[in-house]
């Protein structure tokens, strides 16, 4: 399989922010394991992060006839982001929405997702094990 994994804002500052709700790894460290994770199981992934909301939605409409399934981290704009919603909305390859922390267990702001309605699944809550427990949907 073909799969992406897109990181909106904030995530690049994995590693640097926050250290006991992210952990300390970098997000290229990170995705240097979910490629050797991936690679493993004979699947290939690429790696897309912005922290520009039109940007993710760009990536997302990009996706379409390219990749079979997308792992979606996109930080802060889960909580708000319609455009990124309706990005989802408009192609058929299949998200899963991921997210680091648990966000049910944290400010109350955190606990609602515009996106889960429009994705998949969603896993969250084991740190950079998240995207992996994601990515493995597709192929399981
Ligand atoms: C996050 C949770 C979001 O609430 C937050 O804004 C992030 C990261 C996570 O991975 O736990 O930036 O998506």
């Amino acid at each position: 399989m073909k799969l992406l994994v897109i990181n909106g804002v904030n995530l690049g500052m994995t590693g640097r922010r926050e250290k006991g709700v992210y952990g300390a790894q970098t997000l290229d460290e990170i995705n240097e394991e979910i490629r050797a994770f991936c690679a493993e199981k004979g699947h290939t992934v690429d790696f897309f992060r912005s922290d520009l909301e039109g940007e993710v939605c760009r990536a997302i409409h990009g996706a379409q006839g390219k990749y079979d399934g997308i792992a979606l981290n996109a930080g802060a704009f889960t909580h708000y982001s319609y455009a990124i919603r309706d990005a989802i909305a408009s192609v058929s390859v299949p998200v899963v929405e991921v997210h680091m922390s648990n966000v049910h267990a944290r400010e109350e702001f955190r606990k609602k997702s515009v996106l889960t309605e429009v994705c998949r699944g969603e896993v969250l809550g084991f740190g950079k094990n998240s995207y992996k427990l994601a990515l493995e949907s597709f192929w399981l």
